[in-house]
């Protein structure tokens, strides 16, 4: 997993619950980094993982529900530092369809060792789209924060929907209505 992950996350999280929970969730944790990262290295995910138990033991919220404030955070980090990727979109449906073919293809020639999830579109028309993400990872709260400031980019909103396809979500089907 790339640096910029976990450097934002861990600013995200000073911002929110101070440094104090920053170095608890990080001494708590058993990192090979120590919790040294740079935005540009690359770092094991389940250095994320317990970075993420831990947060959500000390806080109560469920890991599902801080990836989806993380995402909604990461994104305005994507605006700032990729303004033109964005700019090649004027629909949220165009641009959410094309992550596996077009955005995601662009982010591995920044970092070619991103590990990324896979999406396959199942059904797509103006106003609705139908997909299915799959990742080792489970990281689909992440995808839906993303998506959700995606609508929001574009002044749009969406009705999305996750449907688990295999129970430890490593597999999740996206149901999106544009409203
Ligand atoms: C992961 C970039 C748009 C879904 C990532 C990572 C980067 C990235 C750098 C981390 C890779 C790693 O840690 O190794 C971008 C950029 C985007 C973009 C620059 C737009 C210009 C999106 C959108 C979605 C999305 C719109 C919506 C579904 C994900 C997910 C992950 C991810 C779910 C987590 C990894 C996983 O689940 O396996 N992306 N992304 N991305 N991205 Fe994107």
């Amino acid at each position: 997993m790339k640096g910029i992950v976990f450097t934002e996350f861990l600013e995200l999280v000073e911002d929110k619950f101070g440094l104090e929970m920053v170095d608890k969730i990080i001494s708590s944790s058993e990192l090979e980094s120590e919790g040294v990262y740079t935005s540009v290295g690359t770092y094991s995910f389940s250095e994320m993982l317990q970075l993420l138990q831990h947060l959500s033991e000390n806080t109560g919220i469920s890991i599902d529900n801080l990836l989806l404030v993380y995402a909604e955070h990461f994104f305005g980090v994507i605006e700032k530092s990729y303004p033109g990727l964005l700019a090649t979109y004027k629909d949220p449906i165009e641009m959410i369809s094309s992550i596996e073919n077009h955005i995601h293809v662009e982010v591995r020639k920044i970092y070619p060792d991103a590990e990324l999830p896979t999406f396959e579109v199942i059904e797509k028309t103006d106003k609705y789209l139908i997909m299915d993400y799959t990742s080792s990872r489970a990281m689909h709260h992440f995808g839906l924060g993303l998506m959700n400031k995606t609508f929001e980019h574009f002044n749009s909103t969406a009705t999305i929907e996750l449907e688990k396809i295999k129970e430890d979500g490593t597999k999740v089907r996206f149901v999106i209505n544009k409203n």
